[in-house]
């Protein structure tokens, strides 16, 4: 007995017993598809939405930054508070993308052996990151997170203008004047005092810090600067505290 097939399916069957034109079919739909997935992202000039407060790192955060990725941290830490419950009670408001959009690679992650530092920034004293990062033990005992005591060794920073060059190309917005000024800029960071007076307006909310020895900056400098500026640029309370005004 023949089964009863709806128009539809009887079209259909030319398709099945035609394999170059099922082929064919195929891609004109997943390529309608595409379009209707990519065109519009041309004429979008940004799919992230603004945050206030995220700025380009300081010359010495930046700094700070590719010794972190130098040294491989994210192979045991993530870089991103997920949107649930047991991740935002842990470390924080869930990241937003335009916390990460001057990071050239991001440095999200996907292990965590250690916990996430997206949020890290104020959490400790620069001593408390000096001494951890020197001897992991001898601030959390029986951690297994290994030992970076070598970071001590003066830092290499007579590249970071063509980093900052670098960035700005990747659309970071770095002006002339803060390439020009970078070495000079990072030099400033380090100098509690405050020196420099034009240091904040070029970054605004920059925090200084003291460097571990007096008149050279060190690796361990510039991580420290790195770490202690993480997940710090967005007041959330900012925003929590419209949401209480409603
Ligand atoms: C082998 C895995 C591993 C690597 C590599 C590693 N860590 Fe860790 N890290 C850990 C573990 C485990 C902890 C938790 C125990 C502790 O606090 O020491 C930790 C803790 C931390 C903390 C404290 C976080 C908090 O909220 O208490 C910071 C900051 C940190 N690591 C920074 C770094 C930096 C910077 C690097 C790269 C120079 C690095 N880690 C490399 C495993 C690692």
């Amino acid at each position: 007995m023949a089964i009863a097939q709806p128009g539809l399916w009887k079209r259909h069957e030319f398709f099945e017993k035609n394999s170059i034109l099922l082929l064919i079919g195929i891609l004109i739909v997943v390529a309608i598809g595409g379009l209707i997935e990519i065109v519009p992202l041309f004429y979008l000039k940004s799919t992230i939405e603004a945050a206030a407060g995220v700025r380009p790192y300081t010359p010495l955060e930046l700094a700070g930054r590719n010794i972190y990725v130098r040294e491989g941290c994210y192979l045991c830490h993530s870089q991103m508070v997920r949107p649930m419950r047991d991740e935002v009670e842990r470390y924080g408001h869930f990241s937003l993308a335009a916390e990460s959009m001057y990071d050239h690679p991001f440095q999200w992650g996907s292990k965590r052996t250690g916990p996430d530092l997206a949020r890290v920034g104020g959490k400790y004293s620069d001593a408390w990151h000096r001494e951890h990062l020197k001897d992991p033990r001898a601030v959390v005992p029986g951690s297994i997170m290994p030992a970076y005591a070598f970071l001590d060794r003066p830092l290499d920073a007579e590249a970071i203008g063509d980093d900052l060059t670098a960035n700005a190309k990747l659309g970071v917005p770095y002006s002339p004047d803060m390439i020009l000024r970078a070495q000079g800029d990072l030099a400033a960071q380090l100098d509690p005092d405050g020196t420099d007076a034009t240091f904040p307006q070029r970054y605004p909310g920059a925090v200084l810090h003291a460097p571990g020895e007096k008149g050279r900056a060190s690796e361990l400098d510039a991580l420290v600067a790195y770490l202690q500026v993480l997940g710090t640029m967005v007041d959330f309370k900012l925003y929590d505290d419209k949401k209480n005004l409603r």
